[in-house]
């Protein structure tokens, strides 16, 4: 049953291409489109590194209509654009079989956004898919409900989704925007450097080697049944009033921004220094580090 399962992917970029790879390899049938040719051919180009999927899973399609016409399930990732993914979405429920799931990847645009200017029926098999990167490696996807999502679409892309191996959890709520808890975090932390209190070095120092460490295996509620919820209580009190609730971008990224310090990208941000072996020999680490902590589980 899986392995005639089609999917299709809309947009060849990061995100794009690793689900593509992770449904060929568990036995989907996939294509992908994208304006973009040299995406598509980076895309292939990459297929033999992935050992053991069958040649000719992954179709690269510059028409969008060629990519979805026969799809189980489209995943759109496109760029993170409102206007952009809302077009697409219009296309998509005009160009796909009725029983298709049509799922977006965004990381923070509402599924209700998205699928705004869709009709009510089609707006049915609209649901948000938030996958983490890398897509491939990270077992956890958000599942998510928008306000016209029908729960039979919820229920398939669920199955779907654990039929591939992921741990797909529901969330039952649009909640605007999306990626609260990660960035609930980044705000403090960014807080910190603009206050002076720490170093960006610091800060990381901080997390990666005190809480961060426990946070693969014990979640903050779980850990807040630990300490007990009356010094949690308490804790509460004193801690919330000094948290910070910016409500724009702080000034330390404004700052490095106006600066040309955009990240890797730029060779500096909040770090200074970013070669290419640099990154690379990040990106390895991480892989390395997440699939030890999964095969320990
Ligand atoms: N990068 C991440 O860590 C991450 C994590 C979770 C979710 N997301 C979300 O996934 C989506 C894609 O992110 P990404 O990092 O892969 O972006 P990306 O920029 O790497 O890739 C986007 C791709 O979409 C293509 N594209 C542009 N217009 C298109 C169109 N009309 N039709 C089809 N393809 C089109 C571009 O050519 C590009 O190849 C975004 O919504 C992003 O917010 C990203």
């Amino acid at each position: 049953m899986a392995g005639e399962q089609r999917l299709a992917v809309v947009g060849a970029g990061l995100m794009g291409a690793a689900l593509a790879r992770m449904f060929a390899a568990a036995g989907w049938s996939v294509r992908v489109c994208d304006p973009d040719q040299a995406a598509l051919e980076r895309l292939n180009a990459d297929l033999p590194a992935n050992a053991g999927m069958p040649t000719g899973r992954i179709v690269g399609h510059r028409l969008l209509a060629e990519a979805v016409a026969d799809a189980d399930l489209v995943i759109e990732a496109a760029p993170e654009k409102p206007a952009l993914k809302q077009q697409l979405f219009v296309q998509l429920a005009a160009l796909t079989p009725a029983s298709c799931i049509l799922a977006t990847n965004s990381s923070v645009i509402p599924v209700a956004t998205v699928g705004a200017q869709v009709d009510d029926a089609n707006a049915q098999r609209i649901v948000g898919t938030h996958f983490w990167n890398p897509p491939d490696l990270i077992p956890l996807v958000e599942v998510i409900q928008g306000p016209r999502s029908a729960p039979a679409a919820i229920e398939t892309t669920l199955a779907m989704l654990r039929g591939i191996g992921k741990q797909a959890v529901h969330v039952r709520r649009d909640v605007v925007p999306g990626n609260r808890l990660q960035h609930a975090l980044w705000r403090e932390a960014m807080a910190l450097v603009d206050e002076g209190v720490c170093t960006p070095e610091d800060v990381d120092a901080i997390i990666k080697n005190s809480f961060g460490l426990r946070l693969a295996v014990l979640g903050p509620l779980e850990n807040a049944d630990l300490v007990g919820l009356e010094l949690t209580a308490d804790i509460h009190k004193v801690v919330l009033p000094q948290l910070s609730r910016a409500t724009e971008p702080s000034s330390a990224l404004t700052q490095r921004l106006a600066r040309g310090e955009r990240g890797i990208s730029a060779g500096a941000g909040f770090y200074s220094g970013w070669t290419e072996a640099r990154v690379a020999a990040l990106r390895a680490r991480l892989i390395r580090h997440v699939q030890r902590v999964l095969q320990e589980r």
